[in-house]
């Protein structure tokens, strides 16, 4: 984390009050449930902004560069808001050498977002994650739950397209 004043006074107290509850709910040494307790932040404030991140740093007397390492290096952690639809391309290298950067390149042109970023419309999330266990699908993406095999470039506007009307059909 860079060395800057975090304010964590803005962070929820209702929300900060049931992260202190599951906090305090754990036996034995806190420090060993970072992962646990980085989870149940996130799914209180659907991802974990510097500040939030300190707050259980402190909790747990652990510095803020540990829980930052842990943080970034779990895909399933975010530090920044996420959209409705996480869009997870496969970097593995099966899926690298089936042309999976010029899927995720595709995804961000389409959805307008960068990677690790939400598009404006709040919809979709951009990742690239490391091997998903289904090389022989290469290349793969996922949305969500979804999984999406041997995907080309082109299809990416269709798949897209799918997720934007359902969010139209819902209005
Ligand atoms: S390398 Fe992509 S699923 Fe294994």
């Amino acid at each position: 984390m860079r060395n800057k004043i975090l304010d964590m006074t803005t962070l929820d107290k209702n929300l900060i009050k049931s992260l202190d509850a599951y906090i305090d709910s754990i036996e034995g040494d806190k420090k060993e449930h970072l992962i646990h307790v980085l989870h149940k932040a996130q799914e209180l404030f659907g991802y974990l902004p510097q500040n939030l991140q300190l707050y259980v740093a402190r909790a747990l007397d652990l510095s803020s560069a540990r829980v930052n390492g842990v943080v970034t290096f779990y895909s399933f952690f975010n530090e920044k808001p996420v959209g409705k639809y996480t869009i997870s391309v496969c970097m593995g290298t099966a899926c690298f050498v089936k042309g999976a950067d010029k899927v995720l390149d595709r995804v961000i042109e389409v959805t307008g977002a960068n990677k690790n970023e939400m598009s404006e419309d709040g919809l979709f999330t951009i990742k690239d994650v490391r091997c998903i266990g289904a090389c022989g699908l290469a290349p793969v993406m996922t949305i969500n739950d979804k999984v999406y095999g041997k995907v080309k470039p082109n299809d990416v506007d269709e798949i897209i397209r799918h997720y934007r009307s359902r969010e139209d059909e819902s209005k």
